[in-house]
Order: C-alpha cells, then structure tokens, then sequence
C-alpha cells in the first residue's frame, strides 16, 4: 500500500510503500500519464511519480536542495522545455494560481508541449530560441518570480543572465542545470562549472546553492542562483 504524505517543499509529495520513497507531485489533470510515469490515488486525489532519472529539478531534490523557489501560485520562465517531461510536474507545482512560460526551440519537441498546455492551462508553450529573449518577451506577462534553465547547449550562464535581466527583478531566483559536456567535451568538468559559475557571479547573481548531480544525472550541476541589487 502507497501512502502519500508532503515534502517540505510545498507542492512536492513523497509516496511511501514498504520499501520505497519516491517524490511525486499532485496531478492538475488526473487520470492522465505525460510520459509514462506511473499514478497513484488517494482517495479523490491523483499523485504522478517524479523520477529524478527523468527529471535534473528531481534528481536536485533528491541531492539536497534546500532552497525550492518553484511553489503553488509561482509565475515561472522554463528555457529548454523539450516536451514538457519536468515542465508537467511543475505545472502541478505552481497549480491553477501559477503560470509556467515554457519555451522550446525544437519543432517535434514543441509540437509535443503544445499539446501538454493545451490540457494544462498554467502552461503557455513558446517556440523560440532561449539565447534572444527580447523575440518572446511580448509573450510573456511579468514579472517573472523564477527562472529554470536547462537547455543543454554552449553559453549556458550567459542565457541564463540574459533572461533574468529582461524578464525579473531584484530577488528573482534563477536554476540551473549546467550539462558540461554540451560546453566542452575534452575539458576537466570543474573547469567547466566553475567558468559558468564565475559568470554568473561577476554579473552580480548570487549564487545560493551548487549541486552535483551525480549519480542521478552524469557530468551535471545544479546552480540556484539570485537576481541582487549590483546586477540591477
Ligand atoms: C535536456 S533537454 C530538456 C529536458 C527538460 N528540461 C526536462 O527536464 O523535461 C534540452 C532541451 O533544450 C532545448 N534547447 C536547447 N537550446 C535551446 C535554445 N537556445 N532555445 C530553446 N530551447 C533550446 C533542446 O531542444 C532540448 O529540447
């Protein structure tokens, strides 16, 4: 028998058996799977299993984070949204109050998301490419509370940078999934890291938490970080 109980971060579950705790969250649309991910009921209520093997925001959890900017009524940015695997447990997260602006530049991927958002109304799909925020900014209807970023390409704190400086304000949060190995394949990857880290701190962000994702996801990081006034 599977029971439900919450994480200590709003929003988040964990669902308990005999011999296994896995995170889940509270599905916004019940009876329906995104990716495979197995349901479970409890009473009127539906939780979806969050695999931190499908999902670099789970596998952070899952290593300790200890701050979660991602909460009910959230108003969110995601860069590099792919086909809404991660974006769909955070549009349970944030629920009916929150919005999820989630871009993909992709076309099978976006077609994909597409149709997620259209079950999920707090999810509104954006095709454009996260390195040229000012194509989408019309789109999106601030203030942006938090920023989570996992695009898997070269330049990945300047993107970063970039889209909290068009779309958020002092105290915004900014997440970071730094894959190295879409930076440089032949480099040492705290090398890697610490040059995207540096970035991110010489243009003012401060950086709160600095996650290695290992086992769960090889060769990653996991950067939280926080819009301050210097970067303003
Ligand atoms: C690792 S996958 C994302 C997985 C997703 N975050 C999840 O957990 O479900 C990286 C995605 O970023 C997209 N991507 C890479 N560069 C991008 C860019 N400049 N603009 C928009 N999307 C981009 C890729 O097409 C790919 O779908």
């Amino acid at each position: 028998m599977v029971i439900i109980n919450p994480h200590k971060f709003p929003g988040v579950f964990l669902a308990e058996d005999s011999d296994r705790q896995s995170l889940s969250t509270k599905s916004l649309i019940p009876g329906k799977s995104v990716y495979g991910e197995k349901l479970i009921k409890d009473g009127v209520d539906e939780y979806r299993i969050w695999s931190p093997r499908r999902s670099k925001l789970a596998a952070a959890i899952r290593k300790g984070l200890s701050e979660m900017p991602i909460q009910p009524g959230s108003k969110m940015l995601y860069l590099g949204a792919a086909s809404g695997t991660t974006v769909s447990h955070c549009s349970d997260i944030v629920g009916p109050n929150g919005v999820i602006y989630a871009v993909e530049f992709a076309q099978r991927s976006a077609r994909d998301l597409v149709g997620l958002a259209a079950l999920r109304k707090n999810i509104i799909p954006i095709v454009e490419d996260a390195r040229h925020p000012a194509r989408y900014a019309p789109l999106v209807t601030g203030p942006i509370e938090v920023i989570y970023q996992d695009v898997a390409q070269p330049n990945q704190a300047s993107i970063l940078y970039e889209n909290l400086k068009t779309f958020c304000s002092f105290g915004a949060w900014g997440l970071l999934a730094i894959k190295a190995r879409s930076i440089d394949s032949t480099q040492n990857l705290d090398r890697i890291y610490n040059k995207e880290i540096s970035e991110l701190d010489r243009k003012g962000l401060e950086i709160v938490e600095n996650i290695d994702l290992d086992p769960l996801e090889k060769d990653h990081r996991f950067i939280v970080c926080r819009v301050t006034e210097e970067m303003m």
